[in-house]
């Protein structure tokens, strides 16, 4: 992690009409690494990511002697086929901030013998990883010490994994990714089935370098099937826009009268579109997605949105395609007029913090009424908000998605606002602040 630093934002941005690209995604980037390790050959990855929690993923690959090559804007990943990392008696594996890397490695090195042990930050430190040790160790692998639910933990992966049937009822692509990057490098057929349905890029990818996967969509669940030990040959693939980095962008045009803001090239996959059909369909925003195509096997479009007058929301059921999006939902709402209500929330205070607890620290200091329970949130949106003697200090530890909205609330209504550990931003989304610039917003960096 680079130097700790704050921002500082006291003004509200003026109306601006841009067009501008959004940082690659970083489920895409984290996934076409682990994938590639796997496969037979050269890797050509236009695109990837380039942020702190990408780069950990990098530098744990080479740990495990994959060569990575980075030339030409491309990243090269020199794949040795299934089950070919180079084991050590035991290996460190530094995963930073980044859940996806720790939960989704772990389903690899679960089928490879060896100790693997695996530590992060303050934050991920402190993340459940009870939900992938249960099923790696259904398929053979042991963790230590025993009963402990989070990292530091070590992983000893098995010579004879064992294909399994699991059930993910979660909603948690991290772990149905974990327990498919297992399943390829084990002899058989593994089955999940996945009874909250989550994003599904592992699943494209897979199908897309020729795995034997199917997914059935039954009534209520989708049935998963992967034969693993097939050799997958080595692809070329290019990375599109995050959705969940270009969802801060788009609050801020919807929240700046008569703004506009043109982003190409967003993945558009349905699992990962909640916040923008949310938006469109409940709560009137001025939101398109055009030229729609195909880009690595991944719907991708142009997003086109304008600053608009918005409806209060009412939202249940499955979240999945919105998770890494509320915070700034909440945001949004908040400067919206009626009561918001979102139920079904339990899964945010996993994530890099206690998001529900969070985001209502940032609201009530602004002045809006928040009411939450451990699996819900209530908020008395204000369209008018008074900014007079307002400030907020923000002091989340290590959550990027907290910092962005905290800033966005700043710039749309013009509330003054601290926000320490801002150097977290850079897990996803390191080119923040010169984009926020060049849409005219004003922040201030201080060394903390
Ligand atoms: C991710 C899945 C989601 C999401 C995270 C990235 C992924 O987590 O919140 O930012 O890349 O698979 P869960 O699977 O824990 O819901």
């Amino acid at each position: 992690m680079k130097k700790k630093f704050s921002v500082l934002i006291n003004k509200k941005i003026n109306k601006f009409n841009k067009t501008i690209a959004a940082p690659s995604d970083k489920s895409l980037s984290i996934r076409v690494l682990l994938f590639a390790s796997q496969c037979i050959g050269v890797s050509n990855i236009k695109n990837l990511l380039e942020s702190e929690d990408v780069l950990n993923c990098v530098k744990a690959l080479r740990t495990l002697g994959v060569k990575i090559i980075k030339g030409n804007g491309l990243y090269k990943i020199y794949g040795n086929g299934f089950n070919s990392f180079k084991t050590k008696k035991k290996t460190n594996i530094f995963v930073g901030n980044s859940g996806t890397t720790a939960r989704l490695l772990m389903g690899l090195l679960s089928t490879h013998p060896g100790k693997f042990y695996l530590y992060g930050d303050a934050s991920v430190n402190k993340r459940d990883m009870s939900r992938i040790i249960e099923p790696l160790e259904k398929i053979g692998a042991y963790f230590y010490p025993k009963g402990k639910k989070t990292l530091p933990l070590t992983i000893e992966g098995t010579n004879f994994p064992l294909a399994q049937t699991h059930i993910e009822h979660l909603g948690s692509a991290q772990v149905k990714s974990c327990i498919l990057l297992a399943a390829q490098n084990i002899a058989g057929i593994s089955t999940i089935k996945e009874k909250k349905i989550s994003r599904n890029h592992s699943e494209i990818l897979l199908k897309n370098i020729s795995a034997d996967i199917k997914v059935k969509k039954l009534k209520n669940i989708n049935l998963i099937t992967l034969r693993g030990q097939k050799n997958l040959h080595a692809f070329d693939y290019t990375v599109s826009s995050d959705p969940s980095s270009a969802a801060f962008l788009i609050a801020l045009t919807l929240l700046t009268p008569e703004s506009k803001l043109v982003i190409h090239n967003v993945l558009c996959n349905s699992t990962r579109t909640g916040f923008i059909k949310v938006l469109k369909e409940k709560m009137n925003a001025n939101i398109k997605i055009k030229n729609l195509k195909k880009i690595s096997g991944e719907n991708v479009g142009s997003i086109i949105v304008s600053g608009s007058k918005l409806k209060s929301i009412n939202l249940s059921g499955n979240i999945g395609a919105l998770i890494d999006e509320l915070p700034i939902l909440f945001i949004i709402s908040a400067l919206t007029k009626g009561i918001s209500k979102f139920n079904s929330i339990e899964e945010l205070k996993n994530k890099e913090s206690n998001r529900i607890l969070e985001s209502k620290k940032i609201l009530t200091q602004a002045g809006i009424k928040c009411k939450i329970t451990k699996n819900s949130m209530k908020i008395y949106g204000n369209d008018k908000i008074k900014t007079q003697n307002k400030s907020i200090v923000v002091k989340t530890v290590s959550d990027h998605r907290i910092c962005m909205s905290s800033a966005i609330f700043s710039l749309a209504t013009g509330i003054k606002v601290k926000i320490d550990n801002f150097e977290t931003v850079n897990t996803s989304f390191p080119k923040f602040i010169s984009l926020i610039r060049l849409l005219g917003g004003k922040i201030e960096i201080k060394k903390s």
